[in-house]
C-alpha cells in the first residue's frame, strides 16, 4: 500500500483536503518563525527545532555511550537544531529496556560528560555559538518493556497478553504475576532524583522525567485499578512525579531544569487483521487502563486529565513538555505515522496523515492549556518529509507549538537545518521516508550482545551494512 506520492506541495496539500484535514494540517512555505529564537527562563534556544529523544541501542553491556552513541549525538550537535533532548537512558539496572541502553550511574557519568562535551563540541564547529544550544537527558524506567522482566504497575487485561515474560516461548503475563510494590516505586523516585544530579555533573541543561510510551511512569498515570499510595485518584497516580519534581527542586534548585515528555493518548493495542491491517484487539468497556482516552471508547482521546497533568506540573515549575501518544510496542502508527509498518507491526489502519493530524491537534490543545512561557514540543512531523518545515512554520505562525521535534528524520538527515539555512528548504532525497528500518533494527535482538543498534538504514551507509547483517544472521538463528 502506497500512501505518501505527493511530489510537490500542492499534492499534499490536495490530498489533506481530500481527508478533511485542512483545518488542522496546514502549510506556510514563507518560512521566518523556524529561524527565530526562543526564551527557556534565563535561556535561549536559537531556533525552534528540537531533536526528539531518538534512542539508538549501541550502548556498552554496563551502559555507557559507545563508538555510534558518540557518533548520532556530534551528528545531531553539528545539525543545529537549537534542542537536543537526549534519549531514553535508565534510571536503575532492571529498568533497560535492552542490554545496550543508556544507563546513569557514577561509574558512568564520565562518559555522559563526554558526551555532552562532543556534542556542543560538534556544534561549535559548524556554528560557531553554543551559548543558545540546550541539551537534556530523558531518565526513565521501561516498566513493563523492561528487557530482564516486566514491571507492571497494574493487571491490563488487554496489555498484560501482549507483554512477554518469556519471548521465546511466547509466554505472556498470567493474572498471578506481582505488580510493584509501593516501596519500590518511593525507593525510585530517590533513582530519578540521583540520576536528575548526575546529569547536572555530566553538563545536561534539563532532565525529562519520562511519562510516555507506556513505559513505568506512563503506566503509572494510567492506574486507576491499582490500590495504595500509587493508584486509583488523579492525586495518587501523578504521586510519583509530584515527589520526583519536588525532590529534584529541594536537592538541586534551578540549576537543572525538569522537563517532561508525556503521553497525552495512550489508545489501545492493535494487531492485523485478515489482510495485514491493523485493527484494535477486544477490549472492555469502560476501558479505565488507559491514560488520556474517552473510557466509553478508547479509540477516542480524552484530555481532560493530560491538561490537568501538565497544569499541574507547570505549576511546581515545569516548562519543558514534549507531547507524545501510544505505545511503539502495541500501536506504533499512533506515535510514529508510517508508510512501511515495522516487522512486528501492522499496516497503517488510517492514513498516516489522519496521524500527523492527531498529534498536532493534541498538542496544540495541550499548548492552549498553558501559559505563555511554557515550552510544548511537538512530535509526528517526519512523515511529511520535505513538507515538514511548512507545517511547522504554520503551527508555530498559529502558536500550536513552541518548538518543531524531529524524531526519525533527524536519524536520517541530521544536517537538515545547515541545508535550510543554506538553501531555503529541505532536500526530499534525504528525508526520512518511514520504512521502519530503524524500528525493525530495534526490535532485532539476534548478536552476541543481544541487541543490534538502529539508525537511519536507507539514508546512512553505517547502518544499510548493520541491517544486512542482521538480515544475513537472522537465517542463522
Ligand atoms: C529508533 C527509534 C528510537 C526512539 N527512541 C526514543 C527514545 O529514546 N525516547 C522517546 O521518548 N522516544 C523515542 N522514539 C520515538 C521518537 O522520539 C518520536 O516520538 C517518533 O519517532 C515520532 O516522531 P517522528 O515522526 O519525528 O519520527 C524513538 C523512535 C525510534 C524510531
Amino acid at each position: 500500500m502506497r500512501f505518501f506520492n505527493f511530489k510537490k506541495l500542492d499534492d499534499l496539500k490536495f490530498e489533506v483536503k481530500h481527508l478533511k484535514l485542512d483545518d488542522v494540517i496546514k502549510f506556510e512555505e514563507k518560512l521566518s518563525k523556524v529561524f527565530e529564537p526562543l526564551k527557556f527562563d534565563e535561556l535561549k534556544i536559537g531556533n525552534r527545532f528540537a531533536v526528539h529523544p531518538m534512542e539508538g541501542c549501541d550502548g556498552t553491556l554496563d551502559g555507557k555511550p559507545d563508538e555510534l552513541t558518540f557518533r548520532r549525538w556530534e551528528r545531531f550537535g553539528a545539525g543545529g537544531a537549537k534542542l537536543i533532548w537526549g534519549e531514553a537512558t535508565s534510571v536503575v539496572e532492571e529498568g533497560r529496556a535492552n542490554p545496550r541502553q543508556l544507563f546513569l550511574n557514577e561509574k558512568n557519568l564520565k562518559y555522559f560528560a563526554e558526551l555532552v562535551k562532543k556534542t556542543r563540541d560538534a556544534h561549535k564547529k559548524i556554528w560557531g555559538d553554543d551559548s543558545d544550544l540546550i541539551i537534556g537527558i530523558q531518565l526513565t524506567h521501561s516498566g513493563r518493556w523492561s528487557y530482564q522482566k516486566p514491571f507492571i504497575v497494574f493487571h491490563n487485561p488487554v496489555v498484560d497478553k501482549l507483554t512477554f515474560i518469556d519471548r521465546k516461548r511466547r509466554t505472556t503475563i498470567p493474572s498471578e504475576y506481582p505488580t510493584v510494590s509501593d516501596d519500590y516505586l518511593e525507593k525510585l523516585e530517590d533513582q530519578f532524583v540521583k540520576c536528575a544530579k548526575l546529569a547536572y555533573e555530566a553538563g545536561f541543561q534539563f532532565v525529562d522525567i519520562k511519562q510516555c510510551h507506556t513505559y513505568l511512569l506512563n503506566e503509572l498515570l494510567a492506574g486507576k485499578t491499582r490500590s495504595g499510595r500509587y493508584g486509583g485518584d488523579f492525586s495518587n497516580r501523578t504521586r510519583f512525579i509530584k515527589n520526583v519534581v519536588e525532590k529534584i527542586k529541594s536537592e538541586i534548585g534551578n540549576r537543572i531544569k525538569i522537563a517532561s515528555r508525556i503521553n497525552v493518548f495512550d489508545c489501545l493495542p492493535f494487531i492485523k487483521d485478515d489482510t495485514g491491517v491493523g485493527k484494535p484487539v477486544e477490549y472492555p468497556i469502560p476501558y479505565v487502563y488507559a491514560f488520556g482516552v474517552n473510557e466509553e471508547n478508547p479509540l477516542e482521546p480524552d484530555l481532560t486529565e493530560p491538561i490537568k497533568l501538565v497544569k499541574l506540573l507547570y505549576s511546581l515549575g515545569v516548562k519543558l513538555f514534549n507531547i507524545s501518544m501510544g505505545s511503539p510496542y502495541y500501536n506504533p502508527h499512533i506515535g510514529r505515522p508510517y508508510e512501511t509498518p515495522p516487522w512486528d507491526g501492522y499496516i497503517q489502519p488510517e492514513h498516516p496523515l489522519v496521524g500527523v493530524a492527531r498529534h498536532f491537534k493534541l498538542t496544540a490543545e495541550i499548548k492552549k492549556n498553558l501559559q505563555e512561557d511554557a515550552i510544548v514540543i511537538g512530535t509526528g512531523y517526519s512523515y511529511l518529509r520535505h513538507f515538514l518545515v511548512y507545517a511547522g512554520e504554520a503551527n508555530l505562525k498559529e502558536g500550536k507549538v513552541s518548538m518543531i521535534g524531529l524524531g526519525r528524520s533527524a536519524l536520517a538527515y541530521p544536517d537538515f537545518f545547515i541545508d535550510l539555512k543554506k538553501n531555503g528548504m529541505l532536500n526530499p532525497s534525504k528525508v526520512c521516508i518511514t520504512i521502519s528500518h530503524c524500528t525493525n533494527l530495534m526490535r532485532s535482538k539476534h548478536n552476541e550482545l543481544g541487541q543490534f543498534p538502529t539508525g537511519c538504514v536507507p539514508r546512512d551507509t553505517v547502518y544499510a551494512k548493520i541491517f544486512k547483517e542482521m538480515k544475513n544472521s537472522q537465517n542463522l538463528v
